[in-house]
């Protein structure tokens, strides 16, 4: 059994407010509820929205069909070594508090990737990343539920083809599994830290810190994040709206020798220009249109003042785009799920 509401406000469900509706809403808090729901959804014909953490979705239209909400909880130390220790998250869980249950543990390779948004099931299908590291840096495996069989399915890390920002859930697997528990490898010694990342090195030297632990560099991360970043619970947004795009060494060249100042570095053989860059020099960082706006710490994130639409969001994310092609010759990619 299972209990589907009708005709609910997905406002708090998502962390750019968007006060959209859905037709049939449910919570599943196991995976046989899950299986329920997947079920009332097609005996009832109504398409599926899957949401965790609703913190890489836009809801630009209200959804005529069924919001499945995963609420799967709990933490578990599944292997244990000197070394390492293997952890297992359903994935229901918040992630920032996931990575602070890590760091207190003492279990290291989580720390840059504090105070992301976002629950850890929907982790892995954007290979969330931050201070030169990826959840694919320490992913072990990850169990999802196969929705066309109801068959739970593992993937390795490998299996999952994690890209930037990007992974098989986001292509071939795509609305095709709801991920339950994501295993991570952890260290419990000899912590390999990673401060490569200049922000992190000024800001631990800003904090007196000289032989940084795992639990200094999450705090440099939250203290960095926090004077660039928009909380969601206060200002509604999801992130960096777009990815930074990927152009060849060539165009890179070109655009460096009409504006010297632009920003990007190496990757795979090309350069990964900063998006946030782009669209600051393009001048969009503050403007708001409305409710809808650029945040004025980041021009790669877009915010919700309030009470825009989604379809308002959108719309300035197209203006954006478009001005960003007109003005430096390049597309960008959306990071968050249109729905
Ligand atoms: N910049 C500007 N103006 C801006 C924003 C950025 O000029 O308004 C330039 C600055 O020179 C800055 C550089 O761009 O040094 C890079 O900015 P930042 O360090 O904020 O990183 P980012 O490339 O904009 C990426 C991720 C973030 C992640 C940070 C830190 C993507 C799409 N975004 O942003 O991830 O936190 O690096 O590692 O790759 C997310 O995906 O939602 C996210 C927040």
């Amino acid at each position: 059994m299972i209990l589907i509401s009708e005709k609910i406000s997905l406002k708090n469900y998502n962390t750019f407010g968007i006060n959209a509706y859905s037709r049939y809403f449910a919570q599943a808090n196991s995976t046989n509820e899950i299986i329920n729901a997947l079920r009332w959804a097609e005996e009832n014909n109504q398409q599926l929205l899957l949401l965790n953490g609703g913190s890489n979705v836009l809801l630009t239209k209200d959804w005529d069909g069924l919001t499945l909400k995963i609420n799967l909880k709990g933490i578990q130390i599944t292997e244990r070594s000197e070394d390492f220790v293997c952890v297992k998250a359903q994935s229901g869980e918040n992630w920032h508090d996931f990575v602070q249950w890590t760091l207190n543990q003492d279990f290291g390779g989580l720390e840059n990737l504090s105070l992301i948004p976002g629950n850890v099931g929907t982790a892995p299908i954007q290979n969330i990343g931050a201070y030169g590291v990826e959840i694919k840096d320490c992913m072990y495996q990850l169990s999802a539920l196969e929705i066309s069989s109801s068959k739970i399915k593992t993937f390795t890390n490998a299996q999952c083809e994690f890209g930037y920002r990007d992974s098989i859930f986001k292509n071939e697997h795509k609305g095709k599994f709801v991920i339950l528990d994501v295993s991570f490898r952890l260290s419990r010694r000899n912590h390999v830290l990673n401060t490569a990342y200049g922000a992190i090195v000024s800001e631990l030297e800003k904090l007196g810190v000289k032989n940084p632990s795992i639990q200094d560099v999450s705090r440099a991360v939250i203290h960095i994040r926090k004077q660039k970043l928009p909380d969601p619970d206060e200002i509604g947004n999801s992130g960096s709206f777009f990815k930074n795009p990927v152009i060849s060494l060539d165009e890179f060249d070109k655009l460096k020798v009409k504006y010297p100042d632009v920003q990007g570095h190496a990757f795979n053989e090309k350069m990964k220009v900063n998006a946030g860059w782009l669209i600051d020099k393009a001048g969009w960082k503050g403007k708001r249109f409305s409710d809808a706006g650029v945040h004025q710490n980041q021009a790669l994130v877009l915010v919700n003042y309030g009470n825009a639409s989604g379809a308002e969001i959108y719309e300035l994310s197209e203006k954006i785009s478009e001005d960003i092609f007109e003005k430096f010759g390049i597309l960008l990619e959306r990071e968050v799920n249109i729905i």
